[in-house]
């Protein structure tokens, strides 16, 4: 059994500290259960290549400024800034109602989970920077998820009203809900915890 990396090993320790002391429903709870059980124990940093996108700029000022706003999560952000050049940074295409500007205005950063810092396929945790005003687009998954708002921005599920969760909000998007997202004058930040439910085996 080889050891987590200490980088991820701080980001989970300072992660389950800011989420535990957040107040937060029953189905935030279980799902966040579930996802930090399964990342009880890790494994290396991944040696993948890693390629960020001039948004990904954004991401160290922002969680720089949480260090001197909020002990909670300047913990957290203490223990992101490291980790940024090592994640899996994607793009994802557009889709229903996402902005024109979506493209080059976003960017994701797997943490732990599919090609993430610590690659491995039971659980996605990882960051989505978006640049001011821009609309990420609604879409669903089969696994709940569980966010951390790091900035302001608003969020929305199914035909609800939006929301702003406020910085160091945490809120549950039960399965296969449509939700998305969208930044309003400033870049948003946002953290993401997906339990992944293995698939049943087809034998
Ligand atoms: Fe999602």
């Amino acid at each position: 059994m080889h050891d987590r990396s200490p980088l991820v090993s701080a980001f989970v320790e300072a992660a389950r500290s800011a989420l535990s002391s957040a107040t937060v429903d029953g189905a935030t709870k279980s799902a966040l259960a579930k996802v930090f059980g399964s990342i009880s124990s890790g494994r290396p940093l991944s040696a993948s290549r890693r390629e960020m996108f001039p948004v990904c700029a954004l991401v160290d000022p922002l969680l720089e400024e949480l260090e001197g706003k909020d002990e909670r999560l300047g913990d957290l952000a203490k223990t992101l800034r490291p980790l940024l050049s090592h994640l899996g940074w994607r793009r994802r295409e557009g889709g229903p109602n996402a902005s024109d500007n979506f493209m080059d205005g976003h960017a994701t950063g797997m943490i732990i989970g599919p090609g993430g810092a610590e690659d491995r396929h039971d659980v996605w945790v990882g960051l989505t920077i978006m640049r001011p005003n821009v609309r990420y687009p609604d879409h669903s998954h089969p696994p709940e998820e569980v966010y951390l708002a790091l900035s302001n921005g608003e969020f929305r599920q199914d035909e609800a009203e939006w929301f702003d969760p406020g910085i160091g909000g945490v809120f549950h998007s039960p399965p296969g809900i449509v939700h998305g997202m969208r930044s309003g004058e400033a870049p948003m930040l946002a953290l993401w915890l997906l339990p992944i439910v293995p698939k049943p085996s087809t034998s």
